[in-house]
């Protein structure tokens, strides 16, 4: 096989990306936001008011996640690891679907469905594929709690993720409203020379987007945008 092309592309993602594998967005009409309130399922003060409430939305979600399958968008993007040295994905989504297509580097802004951590000792954290109940404690003894960034949290890991973007020689974002800061911001960090790509059927572009000078908008769903922006960056860069 010929040698790989040393280009980093870093691809953001969000729902969008994940919706036709059947996982419901948020903001969309029929989306997950619509049926549940961010303040009693994904604050801190929900979990301290009614933690059996917090742990019945996400382990219904953790249900879901186990019966659906990486698309074809998912699987594209893996696709571009093949051609490219450095491909990192950074998603706010917290499915494990880009995973099971066989993405090699993901870097998850909002946390993992699929593991939990101590409610005391941050660093302890577990695979988890059950449901999780009061009174499941980490190994010191204290209650778990799922491995996710609640709206109010700090984003740990977005220093890392900005520091990927700036060293990017193309930035790729698919499936995402970009109403959810610090996240939405990581487009700032992308060199604004260099070649961008926004899939969404109804895409919202922010600040941060548009200072973007080589920016193309592809207003489809994922599973239809994301291999025209793998062929194209494959055009352009080939050597
Ligand atoms: N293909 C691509 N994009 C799609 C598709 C599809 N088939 N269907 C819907 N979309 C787009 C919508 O148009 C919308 O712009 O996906 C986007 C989903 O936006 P949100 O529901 O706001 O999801 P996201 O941007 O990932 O949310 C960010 O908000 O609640 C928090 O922590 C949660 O990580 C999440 C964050």
């Amino acid at each position: 096989m010929s040698a790989k092309i040393a280009r980093r592309i870093v691809v953001f993602t969000g729902a969008g990306i994940s919706a036709e594998s059947g996982l419901s967005t948020f903001r969309d009409p029929e989306g997950i936001w619509a049926r549940y309130r961010i303040e009693e399922v994904a604050t801190p003060e929900a979990w301290h008011r009614n933690p059996q409430l917090v742990l019945d939305f996400y382990n219904a979600r953790r249900r879901q996640l186990l019966q659906v399958m990486p698309n074809a968008a998912h699987y594209a993007l893996v696709g571009l690891e093949e051609f490219f040295e450095d491909v990192h994905i950074i998603t706010q989504n917290v499915d494990d679907l880009h995973e099971r297509a066989g993405s090699m580097r993901v870097l998850h802004l909002h946390g993992e469905l699929r593991k939990v951590r101590s409610t005391r000792y941050p660093e302890l954290v577990y695979p988890w594929d059950d449901d999780l109940h009061l009174g499941d404690c980490c190994e010191r003894g204290h209650q778990l709690r799922p491995h996710v960034v609640w709206f109010g949290e700090e984003v740990p890991l977005l220093p890392q993720a900005a520091e990927l973007t700036r060293q990017a020689d193309a930035f790729v974002v698919v499936g995402t409203s970009l109403a959810v800061y610090p996240a939405a911001s990581l487009a700032y960090y992308a060199s604004q020379e260099i070649p961008c790509y926004y899939v969404d059927p109804n895409p919202q572009t922010n600040w941060e987007m548009q200072r973007l000078k080589n920016l193309k908008i592809l207003a489809k769903p994922a599973t239809e945008g994301v291999s025209i922006v793998v062929e194209e960056l494959k055009r352009l860069f080939h050597p």
